[in-house]
Order: C-alpha cells, then structure tokens, then sequence
C-alpha cells in the first residue's frame, strides 16, 4: 500500500470553529474523515499530522525521510508567509510535496501574496476548501503514473 503524509500547520486544528467564512464549518478531524471516504477505492493510507508549532512541523519533515511515503501533501497555513525554516526543511525532501489551501490566498491579504514554502513544492492548490487534501493526495497519485 502507497503512503501519504499530510502535515497540517497553525490553527488549522480550530478548523470548524475558526473564521467560517473563509474557511467553512467542517472541523479537521471531519474533513480528514471525508479525504480517507473519497479516497476508500485508491490504495493509499494516510498519515495525519498537524501542529502549531514549527521546530514539530521540521522535525515530522526530518522523520519523514526514512518512511518510504510517495509524497507529502502539507498546508503550513500561517507559515506559507513567513517560514524560512519550513522552506530549509522542504528542500531536503527528494519525494513530491504538494502544498495545498483551503482558501485562494490570491483574494485574501497582500501578506498572504508572499508564498515561501511554495517555493519546495513540486506542485501548489488553493482556494479548494474541504477537497484541497483529496485534491493534493489525487495529484501526488496521478504524478506517480507519469
Ligand atoms: C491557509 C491560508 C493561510 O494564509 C492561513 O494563514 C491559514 C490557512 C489556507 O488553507 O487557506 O491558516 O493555509
């Protein structure tokens, strides 16, 4: 079975009770279940993993490279803006890395514009809600049969 690691950074737990509007009603936990439901007839399982704090989120990325997953879906959420260890961090991974967001940071705050940790990924979703974590693992599946 192919393996997956999907790395959620800050706030993204509170999912479901923070900013609605932008972010929808459904907590992480739920929209894990319905990612794992929608992917029930692809052989993937995936590894969950989210944090607030950077150095965890680094050092998940560090464990990962001697566990043999396919690729890493990751939305380092607040982050993305500003992380330049993140970044460091991505750029040792050899496998895909798909960044993904649930909302189109292009509409939001000029800050948001600024996109470090994309700069390591091989490839970047945003704006697809409660789909971005299906959405990225499809990808990382499709790129394999390249
Ligand atoms: C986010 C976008 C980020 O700008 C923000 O800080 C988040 C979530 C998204 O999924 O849309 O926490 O990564």
């Amino acid at each position: 079975m192919k393996k997956v690691l999907v790395i959620n950074g800050p706030n993204l737990n509170l999912l479901g009770t923070r900013e609605k509007e932008v972010y929808g009603s459904l907590t992480l936990e739920k929209i894990q279940n319905h990612t794992q439901d929608k992917l029930k007839s692809e052989n993937v399982s995936l590894d969950w993993f989210q944090s607030n704090l950077e150095g965890e989120i680094i050092d998940r990325l560090h464990k990962s490279l001697n566990q043999n997953y396919l690729g890493i879906v990751i939305n380092p959420a607040g982050y993305s803006h500003t992380s330049v260890a993140i970044l460091d961090a991505l750029k040792i991974i050899k496998i895909p890395i798909v960044e993904v967001h649930l909302s189109n940071v292009y509409r939001r705050e000029e800050f948001r514009q600024t996109m470090l940790t994309a700069q390591a990924a091989s490839m970047i979703m945003g704006g697809l809600g409660i789909e971005a974590y299906y959405m990225g693992v499809l990808a990382l599946l499709n790129n394999e049969e390249k």
